[in-house]
């Protein structure tokens, strides 16, 4: 196992072995996926892939010793995860890719789902016009047009190995197989009655009990990515692989069409960026929110000497939680897909805006969220979201979010084609100021239209400092995934704190509404008990997110640290 170590490796908290002896030759590159370990913490010179997954951050870094670059280590770390993490590794859902190139240019990719050509706003509604939950988060009906693979595709053109070196890792581990972590084995158990519910043809998933070390072997999904290797971006859209998709739909009374699916296109943007102090910050345009929020709240924060507050001291999580409140308000009213709806960017982070929405600041007592409705001018999604960052030696640097929305999705697995597919019709605003799954509220902005993106949260993001790289950074977390990304920043850029203090260390979260700030258990109760007398409810749930950072250390050394909350792990060499 050694040789398959980074070049310096701090911390290895995780190892996996299978349960049955297995030989480790038989994979296309120098991974065993029966017995591996995986690190929270490296230093290395060459580049780094942080994920949610021992074995796909293990697959972005030998594709980078292959002569990748952090585009090729991305891709190839995707595809490794649609396998080995498929909860939300997918290619049946969409995501965000934001890069900042060796040459300097920025990219953003929006590979997120659309909503088919029959789609309508009221389709999750009944005839009294109550939503039909259940019909937008589990099953066939609450799937949108996957975009992962045309993502995949957009992205390579800024790669430089040829595809078939970057997908042929995922075809091996789903094709010969992998031992699942004890938190896999925990998660698919849970999952099994969903899955018997929702699947027309039983997949591979479906077994009475998942132990920590199984084998999980999915033919069918190996066979769908060797149809991408060999046919390109039309092995999934075109083809068997449509074919099978809408066979699925047709026997579950989903909508989703040949045409739909040859039509879908993943889109280039232009990314959403804006300077803090001496750092530049790149983050996705709509239809996320995650880019216009974080600038919202870093600008609302900039001149307000927060360092001094300290981390967790309740001036700090207040002063946080009111920029939350601010920016999250206007999520709800403005926020949607801009090719559908004119979002007003450029009035939303005015300074004269921003100031204005902080006139009602007080630094003795809460805000009543009532009293904060989107500003003057012209949700939780879900938890189950996957980050993953790479830095590379030439200054490469790539943040990708992709989703399933919630975990495993619609549990909906295309009968023939082994993945899931995405229940993320759900990010939509079913109905103008009912809260989605998570709670969060949207109007006419992210109305369903076919066609439209829905309304997104992941907020991959690049910070530069002069103008090279310094941070790559992003988490799952459905709407905590903004105030976790923000959080992240101000814990490094202006509490001064280390890394794995600013990924390990407790987080909360506020969106408005509901008007109460969401809290993990290692928030000190001195900290609760002032938050309280100052006004604020607070509500302890479990883990938030599940962050994954790079950042570059002085001498080109890259720092990365992978999450404690799940089994994400940081590699590099
Ligand atoms: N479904 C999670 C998000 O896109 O924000």
């Amino acid at each position: 196992m050694r040789k398959y170590y980074p070049f310096y490796c701090l911390a290895a908290l995780l190892f996996f072995s299978c349960n049955a002896t297995k030989q480790a030759t038989q994979q296309s590159i120098n991974i065993n996926p029966y017995q591996y370990s995986g690190n929270k913490k490296i230093v290395a010179s060459n580049g780094a892939v942080v994920s949610a997954h021992p074995l796909a951050s293990k697959v972005g870094v030998e594709i980078l010793k292959q002569g990748g670059n952090a585009v090729d280590a991305a891709i190839a770390t995707q595809l490794a995860l649609a396998v080995v993490y498929p909860n939300a590794g997918n290619l049946g859902g969409g995501g965000f890719l934001v890069a900042r190139l060796s040459n300097g240019q920025l990219k953003a990719i929006d590979y997120r789902e659309m909503a088919p050509s029959s789609a309508h706003r009221d389709m999750y509604l009944n005839k009294n016009g109550d939503p039909l939950f259940e019909k937008s988060q589990e099953g066939h009906l609450s799937s949108g047009v996957p975009g992962t693979v045309a993502g995949l595709f957009a992205s390579y053109a800024y790669a430089k190995l040829p595809f078939e070196k970057l997908i042929q890792p995922a075809i091996d581990l789903a094709e010969k197989g992998f031992c699942i972590t004890e938190r896999e084995a925990r998660s698919f158990n849970s999952l099994q009655t969903a899955l018997i519910k929702y699947n027309t043809v039983m997949p591979a998933f479906v077994k009475t009990e998942w132990k920590k070390g199984d084998t999980l072997i999915q033919i069918d999904l190996a066979n769908t990515l060797k149809r991408i290797r060999d046919h390109g971006q039309a092995g999934f859209y075109e083809g068997e692989t449509a074919r099978l998709i809408v066979a699925e739909m047709k026997r579950g009374n989903g909508i989703i069409t040949l045409e739909d699916l040859k039509n879908y296109k993943a889109k280039e943007r232009v990314p959403h960026s804006f300077n803090y102090k001496e750092y530049k910050i790149i983050g996705m345009p709509m239809p996320s929110s995650g880019g216009l929020l974080l600038n919202q709240m870093m600008k609302m924060i900039e001149d307000r000497n927060i360092g001094s507050m300290g981390f967790l001291s309740p001036q700090s999580i207040q002063l946080m939680t009111e920029v939350e409140r601010r920016a999250f308000a206007d999520r709800a009213r403005y926020m949607g897909d801009a090719d559908f709806y004119k979002v007003p960017v450029a009035e939303l982070i005015s300074d004269s805006y921003l100031k204005s929405r902080m006139q009602s600041y007080n630094t003795n007592k809460a805000t009543p969220s009532s009293e904060i409705l989107p500003g003057k001018i012209a949700g939780y999604e879900s938890e189950e979201t996957t980050h993953l960052s790479v830095l590379d030696k030439d200054g490469n640097a790539v943040a990708v979010t992709t989703t399933l929305n919630d975990s495993y999705g619609s549990k909906t697995v295309v009968g023939g084609a082994g993945f899931f597919l995405n229940d993320e019709m759900d990010d939509f605003s079913i109905k103008p100021g009912m809260p989605n799954m998570y709670g969060a509220v949207g109007g006419e902005a992210n109305a369903i239209y076919p066609g439209k993106r829905m309304l997104s949260s992941m907020t991959p993001t690049i910070v530069l400092k002069d103008n090279y790289p310094y941070l790559v950074v992003g988490t799952p977390g459905g709407t905590t995934i903004p105030t976790s990304v923000f959080q992240t920043l101000v814990d490094i850029l202006e509490f001064n704190m280390s890394t794995e203090d600013a990924v390990w260390k407790a987080k909360f979260h506020h969106q408005w509404l509901p008007d109460e700030i969401s809290i993990e258990r290692a928030i000190p109760e001195t900290t609760r008990e002032a938050l309280r007398k100052m006004g604020y409810t607070l509500k302890e749930r479990g883990p938030i997110g599940r962050t994954e950072v790079i950042k570059m250390l002085p001498g080109k050394k890259m720092e990365a640290v992978a999450d404690v909350r799940g089994d994400d792990s940081a590699e590099g060499y």
